[in-house]
């Protein structure tokens, strides 16, 4: 068990380890992610958790940035390290957004408005 001092926190990665982004390469993911953290030596910048379904399947493999509040799709392990190079320059990937946080979650793109209606 680790208990963390997260201040000073920037970025807070949640990437999706439920079972369909599993299957597309989630661990790996994370673990391309957490290597470029290192080589960028920005451990004190990031934060990561590995979650459970997001409700996103037929985007994995999904990870969200926080506070920005983006939602990422299709994340190989060689774009989870790009991710990891934009976000400390405060840039996106923006052609692997699906949704940004601004007040309520909303679609940055066509593919954000597809998926069974919430009740
Ligand atoms: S398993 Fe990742 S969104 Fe469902």
């Amino acid at each position: 068990m680790t208990t963390w001092n997260l201040q000073g926190t920037q970025c807070h990665l949640l990437i999706c380890n439920g079972s369909s982004c599993k299957k597309h390469r989630g661990k790996e993911v994370a673990e391309a992610i957490e290597k470029e953290i290192e080589k960028q030596d920005a451990g004190s910048f990031f934060h990561t958790t590995m979650t459970a379904c997001n409700g996103r399947c037929s985007d994995a493999c999904v990870v969200i940035a926080y506070p920005e509040g983006v939602w990422y799709r299709g994340i190989t392990p060689k774009l989870g390290k790009v991710l990891v190079r934009k976000a400390l320059k405060g840039k996106r990937l923006k052609e692997n957004m699906v949704y940004k946080f601004d007040k309520e979650l909303k679609a940055s793109s066509e593919r954000g408005m597809r998926g069974k209606k919430k009740r």
